[in-house]
């Protein structure tokens, strides 16, 4: 029977067949243990030479890694082993043979593997990684399925910019000219006013010449839009989304957790509500941690991210940006007109802003202000205006970054391993 490696715990003393590749092996001159890798999971392949016929025992003992094969076996269960079973195979099918395969399971420089990220893919630390991201997209939909989100899908090339026109690629669009999204906020607004609330998924691409461990020139983000949604509220739908997410990773990502070797009692905190900081308090508490380096008015570096983090065991929201420094669309404070009505949660343990999100200008005179002090005269705006001439009401929406998102939960040093292939600064290859 064919199965997969995942569903060999359900066919205990039974033989079956499996399509798997070699990514280790061991062996004596009586035994030879084969590392057996399919996708679905790991397992371990026995093959004892006084047991099976000499053909089979020369094929386990001369295979290389990465030669992939159907092997038949028999399934024991095993205790010692992290799947709980091994395969004491009886037969192999070698269906091409890999020569020299490159990455070893020696030590390589981190510019080796990148080179090497289509086969890099298929080690175990990659293959947990990306399991964690695909639970996470998948806990993310569930949540918005659940609290009746309908998915928009906002365009990827496009004629305005959301956050900005500094890090905006180009491209050339017939006659005109055209954008790769930063953001589909804008037209998420636009689909909040027809359907309520609403969410996109997707890429989004900056041209930043930023070279740290937390940016991406494309990355995925999940955004969220709500109709009659006010700032408060959607601080609460945030943890919550949150809280959701992580908790179903710990549920459904042990074994990828343990083989990462993430320390899963930081992620059992992450439960809603989270705490909360002011921007004028988080400025307070830098200077008393000793940063002279910041002022009121300028915005925070990864350091002061990692030290206003520090000060909580869950992610932290810090809330009411002074205005100079947010995107032109956040509401201001009903209280003050230097500050908005926006928070960035930030990440434990060093890993950095994950949600940027604000309510947004409801009103018609406002926005028009914005727009002139922002010079915002290009016609590929004018839609976004005509959204608060015709029933605006209060909505609020945020942006949550996946890949530093699973950078976090699954404790990866640098946002280049928690996408499958990477565009960073200098690296479009492979
Ligand atoms: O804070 P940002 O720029 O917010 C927006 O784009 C809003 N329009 C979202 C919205 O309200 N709908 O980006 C949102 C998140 C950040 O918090 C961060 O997690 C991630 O996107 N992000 C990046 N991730 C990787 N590489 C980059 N260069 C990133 N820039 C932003
Ligand atoms: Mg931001």
């Amino acid at each position: 029977m064919k199965t997969t490696i995942s569903q060999l715990k359900n066919h205990i003393d039974e033989t079956v067949t499996i399509g798997a590749w070699l990514s280790n092996k061991r062996s004596s001159g009586k035994i030879a243990f084969l590392q057996l890798r399919d996708g679905t999971g790991f397992v371990q392949g026995v093959v004892v030479k006084a047991e099976v016929e000499e053909s089979l025992w020369t094929t386990a003992k001369g295979m290389t890694q990465e030669t992939s094969m159907y092997v038949t076996g028999k399934v024991q269960s095993d205790e010692r082993s992290q799947t709980g079973v091994e395969l004491v195979v009886t037969d192999i099918t070698v269906l091409h043979e890999a020569v020299d395969y490159p990455i070893t399971p020696k030590e390589h420089g981190t510019e080796f593997l990148m080179d090497h990220r289509h086969l890099w893919l298929r080690s175990k630390r990659q293959h947990a990684i990306m399991k964690v991201r695909n639970e996470i997209i998948h806990s993310m939909y569930e949540f918005f399925h659940n609290n009746e989100f309908i998915k928009v899908d906002p365009p990827i090339l496009t004629g305005s910019s959301a956050e900005g026109t500094t890090t905006l690629f180009h491209t050339k669009y017939f006659d005109e000219d055209a954008y790769l999204s930063q953001s589909g906020q804008l037209y998420m607004e636009a689909a909040a006013m027809a359907l309520g609330k609403v969410f996109s998924f997707g890429p989004t691409f900056r041209a930043e010449k930023s070279k740290t461990r937390r940016h991406l020139i494309e990355f995925w983000m999940i955004e969220p839009e709500m109709a009659f949604v006010e700032h408060e509220e959607s601080l609460q739908i945030q943890e919550q989304f949150v809280s959701h997410v992580v908790q179903s990773v710990l549920e459904r990502c042990q074994l990828e957790l343990s083989i990462l070797g993430r320390d899963v009692s930081k992620l059992e905190k992450v439960k809603a509500p989270f705490p909360r900081i002011s921007y004028d308090d988080a400025i307070t508490l830098l200077k008393e941690k000793g940063f002279d380096d910041i002022e009121w008015g300028e915005d925070f570096g990864a350091p002061h991210e990692t030290a206003i983090a520090e000060s909580y065991e869950q992610p932290v929201f810090i809330t009411n940006y002074p205005k100079e420094i947010k995107a032109f669309y956040m509401k201001p404070h009903p209280e003050r007109d230097d500050v908005v009505l926006c928070a960035d949660l930030i990440a434990p343990e060093g890993y950095g802003e994950i949600i940027g999100g604000s309510q947004r200008i409801d009103d018609l005179d406002l926005m028009k202000a914005r727009y002139e002090e922002h010079g915002l005269t290009d016609d590929a705006y004018r839609w976004y205006l005509e959204l608060r001439q015709y029933g605006s009401v209060p909505h609020s929406g945020f942006g949550l970054g996946l890949e530093r998102t699973v950078a976090w939960i699954t404790g990866a040093e640098h946002v280049r391993e928690t996408i499958p292939f990477p565009r960073l600064l200098n690296r479009l290859y492979p």
